[in-house]
């Protein structure tokens, strides 16, 4: 089964094609979605703007990052499932857009990124100097979590 034969078996299953024919369905999923968004949003801003020395500094960045990454995952737990249930509604449409794979591929590298390399980097941002480092590294985190974002407002519109 080819991925796009995958998409139609999916979109055409007896669930999709039910939640199709509710009226409000698919926009109370797209809602709880952008609420995911929110949290992913705040979560990521947090530690990304202090890496540029901007944001909230009254406390120890290890803290921030501790706790802004556990609700990064909350935020995760809600995006990634509505995600799911949004593009099986119209699977074969999403197959056709590059930007949606544009959207999961930045998703995928965004995640490994932060649960590495920005990960260590952040906790060690009172220690070591490397300002500069802990620049880049938000920068990357911002312009990655910009394209998902970017990515996902397109694919809404054709
Ligand atoms: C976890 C990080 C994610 C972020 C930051 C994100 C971001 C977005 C944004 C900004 C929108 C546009 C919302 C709007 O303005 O109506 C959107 C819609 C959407 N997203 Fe996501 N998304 C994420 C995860 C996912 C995943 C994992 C999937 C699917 C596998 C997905 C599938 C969709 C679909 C299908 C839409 C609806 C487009 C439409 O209205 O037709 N998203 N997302």
């Amino acid at each position: 089964m080819s991925l796009l034969e995958l998409c139609r078996w999916i979109q055409y299953s007896p669930l999709l094609v039910e939640m199709r024919a509710s009226p409000w369905l698919f926009p109370v999923i797209a809602t709880v979605h952008l609420f995911g968004l929110a949290v992913i949003g705040g979560a990521v801003l947090l530690v990304d703007l202090r890496l540029l020395g901007l944001g909230i500094r009254g406390q120890p960045a290890a803290y921030l990052v501790r706790d802004a990454e556990r609700w990064l995952i909350r935020g995760l737990m809600i995006a990634i499932p509505t995600g799911v249930l949004l593009f099986m509604c119209f699977a074969t449409k999403y197959y056709y857009l590059t930007f949606f794979w544009v959207k999961l591929a930045a998703l995928v590298v965004v995640l490994l990124f932060t649960f590495s390399i920005r990960h260590r980097v952040a906790l060690a941002a009172d220690q070591d100097g490397g300002r500069g480092r802990q620049r880049m590294v938000a920068m990357v985190s911002l312009a990655l979590w910009t394209t998902v974002a970017m990515g996902g407002r397109y694919i809404g519109f054709p």
